[in-house]
């Protein structure tokens, strides 16, 4: 990790958390849902996301696919840029987070070491893991954008539950296998884990 550089101080600003929750008639939450390619993620972060805003919450989903194409254009699938994304990522939920926002991250994010970090970064008490746990037997049917057939062929590498590692969380906050929920199940799931955050707005 990179130290910070000894002549960069930290400012305080005039503004705190509380009066930004007083503001949003909520808590910042991030809500990081992990699983494999195919296991529901993208589906479920945007259908949450326009959940809560419908119900006048402000909320933000990160994706990974669109992420990739900006803040971590320069980052390919090996473990080392896979932290280094989850780092990225989790740097810019937090600034977020700290910004009143409701954040919904939506990656792979297949190493237990990287999802504890950004736990790290972001705190405890706003980290809400959530596993999509849907079987790699399910999500390889699904095949939404053919990936795992071009995995199977050899035209890609390095993928996420074929030929590299995820590690399933141990103590998630929640746990949804997607062929047994529906969406709007699995979404009233989250937003029922979700509630101590939303308060009366
Ligand atoms: S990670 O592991 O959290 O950094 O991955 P993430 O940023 O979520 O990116 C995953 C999406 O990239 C596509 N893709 C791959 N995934 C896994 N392994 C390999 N080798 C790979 N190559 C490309 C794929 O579309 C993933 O999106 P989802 O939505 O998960 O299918």
């Amino acid at each position: 990790e990179q130290p910070v550089a000894g002549h960069i101080a930290w400012q305080e600003g005039k503004v705190d958390a509380a009066q930004r929750a007083w503001l949003l008639g909520q808590l910042p939450a991030t809500v990081w849902l992990t699983g494999l390619s195919g296991s529901g993620k993208s589906s479920i972060a945007f259908e949450l996301e326009r959940r809560l805003v419908a119900a006048g919450h402000a909320a933000y989903v990160m994706d990974g696919d669109n992420v990739r194409h900006g803040l971590s254009r320069d980052l390919g699938f090996s473990p080392q840029d896979r932290n280094e994304n989850i780092r990225r990522i989790a740097e810019v939920a937090k600034l977020f987070n700290e910004a009143g926002l409701i954040v919904i991250t939506s990656f792979i994010s297949p190493y237990r070491q990287d999802r504890d970090m950004a736990r790290q970064i972001i705190g405890e008490e706003r980290f809400i893991e959530t596993h999509l746990c849907t079987s790699l037997a399910v999500c390889e049917q699904r095949d939404p954008k053919g990936l795992y057939r071009k995995v199977r062929s050899g035209a890609i590498t390095e993928f996420t539950g074929i030929s590299a590692p995820y590690e399933a969380p141990l103590e998630p906050a929640l746990r949804i296998d997607t062929e047994q929920s529906s969406l709007a199940q699995s979404v009233d799931a989250i937003l029922h884990r979700l509630q101590d955050f939303l308060g009366s707005a």
